[in-house]
């Protein structure tokens, strides 16, 4: 890796809408590079670094992981293809930031973690909304008992679409489907605040595609709380996020995961507006995180740790048990 006094030299792998959001943000960063770009096809990853400025466009995932100069690769493609890009990248002796959900199921999650602690290399899953500043003040709120014991947590993430039939949204292939999308927002929302449930019962309505595409979800605490999350790809929805004690309660949205203020009712005192901006489209925080992290020598960051993804991702394959979503080439969820 490039010296601590010297920029943190990112690859991107795959071209595609969330990594040209996530470049506009790196780009931003001082102290952050952009030195690489890889893609399925030297076309797409020329049109990238065209479009970005970036010095080195490569047609294949090996390409940019044995590029000596990358100290850090961002995986964006498909959820299907986050296990192959991430391993094939740790297996290079590169750090890996990977886009959420961190893998289609709990199996690759730890295959991947294995690996990262094995190899000593940083791993993350790109869950920005826990790095961001609403989320870490919503945390310190709840955690001072600002609000009292926490007994219910709400969230929706609900888009209109439509998809097409071939879109990654609908594709089994490509891990398609509400849940793994949208619904990971919810559950790790869920999940921050309360930890792991005791109890979880889900229902979907399904897409003739076979994935799931309006999903509903209660989350039982045998201390005494409760969640209720949905989401869906064919309607509208706040995208709010609510957070329920015995004295209060402290809401975030629309767009849950990464708003601007958040807002903190007491009971028997005025509502408070906290300001909690977030810097350009949002995905700047989960770089300077991991950028933090291995100018400290962490393999993981305490804002996303491994334990995270792992717990999310066992809610993921269970809710998916429940509603009857599994993919190509899994032999059981
Ligand atoms: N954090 C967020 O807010 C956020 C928002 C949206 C999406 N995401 C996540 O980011 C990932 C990508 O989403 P997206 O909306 O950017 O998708 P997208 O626009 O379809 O782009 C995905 C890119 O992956 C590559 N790709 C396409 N099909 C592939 C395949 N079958 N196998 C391997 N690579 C393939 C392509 O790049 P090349 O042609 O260069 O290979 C494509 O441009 C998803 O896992 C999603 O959950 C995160």
């Amino acid at each position: 890796m490039s010296s601590m006094a010297e920029k943190i030299r990112w690859g991107v792998l795959a071209t595609g809408g969330i990594a040209a959001t996530f470049t506009t943000d790196l780009l931003t960063l001082p102290d952050a590079e952009v030195v690489a770009v890889g893609s399925r096809t030297p076309a797409g990853a020329q049109a990238f670094a065209d479009r970005f400025g970036i010095p080195r466009a490569y047609g294949s995932w090996q390409e940019l992981a044995d590029d000596p100069e990358v100290d850090i690769v961002y995986v964006a493609t498909p959820h299907n293809a986050h296990f192959a890009a991430a391993e094939l990248c740790l297996r290079a002796g590169k750090h890996v930031l990977c886009e959420k959900p961190f893998t289609i199921n709990l199996a690759e999650t730890l295959t991947l973690i294995d690996l990262a602690r094995e190899r000593e290399l940083f791993l993350m899953e790109a869950m920005w909304m826990r790095t961001n500043p609403a989320m870490r003040r919503m945390l310190e709120i709840v955690n001072e008992g600002q609000i009292g014991e926490i007994k219910s947590v709400h969230a929706d993430f609900h888009i209109p679409g439509p998809f097409a039939p071939e879109h990654r949204m609908r594709d089994p292939k490509l891990g398609g489907g509400a849940l793994l999308d949208l619904g990971v927002y919810p559950v790790t929302f869920a999940h921050a605040v309360l930890g792991m449930p005791d109890a979880v019962t889900s229902w979907a309505a399904m897409t003739p595609e076979g994935v799931d595409e309006t999903t509903g979800m209660v989350f039982g605490y045998d201390y005494g709380a409760v969640a209720a999350l949905t989401c869906g790809m064919t309607s509208v929805s706040p995208v709010n996020a609510l957070v329920s004690g015995t004295t209060g309660h402290v809401e975030l949205g629309p767009l849950f995961f990464r708003p601007d203020a958040i807002r903190l009712h007491r009971a028997g005192e005025q509502t408070q507006v906290i300001d909690v901006p977030y810097a350009g489209n949002g995905m700047g925080h989960e770089a300077v995180e991991a950028m933090r992290c291995l100018r400290e020598g962490l393999t993981e960051s305490p804002l996303v740790t491994w334990q995270d993804s792992i717990e999310v991702m066992t809610l993921l394959d269970r809710v998916r048990a429940q509603i009857g979503v599994s993919y190509p080439g899994e032999e059981h969820v």
